[in-house]
């Protein structure tokens, strides 16, 4: 089965900055896959499109088979720890050891008490931090908060890890280690989607390559390196120029309002 799929969606903002046009993709449980692309063009979206922390404009999303749409209220808890989600904006609590940070997705869970922290100890110790799991956060390195975060984001047990820049602020050696460990996640069989401006870690990776320009899917290739080309400012004001071309035909207007027309 597919973990995620991506039919025609488009995400425009309140101002008209439109973050994801016309985007379709699959990606196959147990794949490897990092989005790239300059700052704006829409990785952070996409993945926060894919985790439904934001909802697509117009288009269609299913995660593990079930469309984001059709998920009701009261299911989306149980749906959101099929996704472990790391991403900088949601950092660690500094009031709290990191055995505790971990441990808080669990709370909700039935997976608490007992069965809970020796699941956080495991992850700790497959993390390496496990001697830090009484530390606070401003008492670890960055790379050590990084594997808490990886940790915690694992914690109840997704099928699928969606990393927005998990190296960022790490120095090589900590950027390389938190890597390793999202090839270790995936090779256990979590379908992995890592956004990265990490020009040299990408490409030593040779995994699938999602390139963004503009919000605009410009390359999707397997075993890539990261494709500067793609990603260059030239594709940018490429995509920016036609984009500006069909506005002015009145063709770019009918997408934003899509899915009104089609739910009423
Ligand atoms: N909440 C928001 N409201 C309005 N516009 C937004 C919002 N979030 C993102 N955007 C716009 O959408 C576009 C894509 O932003 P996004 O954060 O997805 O890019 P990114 O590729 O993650 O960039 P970076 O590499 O800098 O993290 C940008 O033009 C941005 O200004
Ligand atoms: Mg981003």
């Amino acid at each position: 089965m597919e973990a995620v799929i991506f039919e025609n969606v488009n995400k425009v903002f309140a101002r008209g900055e439109v973050a994801a046009e016309d985007v379709s993709f699959r990606i196959r449980k147990g794949e490897f896959v990092f989005v790239i692309g300059r700052s704006g063009a829409g990785k952070s979206t996409l993945l926060r499109l894919m985790s439904a922390q934001e909802s697509a404009t117009s288009g269609r999303i299913w995660i593990n088979g079930q469309e984001l749409e059709k998920i009701q209220g009261k299911e989306m808890p149980y749906f959101r720890r099929q996704i472990g989600v790391m991403q900088s904006d949601l950092g660690l609590l500094e009031d709290r050891t990191l055995f505790d940070n971990v441990y808080l997705p669990v709370i909700a869970t039935e997976q608490q008490g007992r069965k809970g922290r020796r699941r956080v100890e495991g992850l700790l110790r497959a993390m390496g931090i496990l001697d830090r799991a009484r530390f606070y956060p401003r008492e670890v390195s960055m790379g050590e908060a990084a594997r808490a975060l990886l940790a915690r984001a694992m914690v109840t047990g997704p099928s699928i890890l969606i990393a927005d820049e998990p190296t960022a602020n790490l120095d090589p050696d900590a950027s390389w280690d938190v890597m390793c460990l999202l090839a270790e996640l995936n090779r256990q069989g979590v379908t992995v989607v890592v956004a990265s401006h990490n020009q040299e870690l990408v490409s030593i990776m040779r995994r699938r390559v999602i390139t963004l320009s503009a919000g605009r899917l410009v390359a999707d290739e397997k075993n890539a390196v990261y494709n500067v080309r793609a990603a260059d400012a030239m594709e940018e004001r490429r995509v920016l120029h036609e984009r500006e071309h069909r506005k002015q035909n009145g063709t770019l207007s009918d997408q934003s309002d899509s899915r009104d027309s089609q739910s009423g």
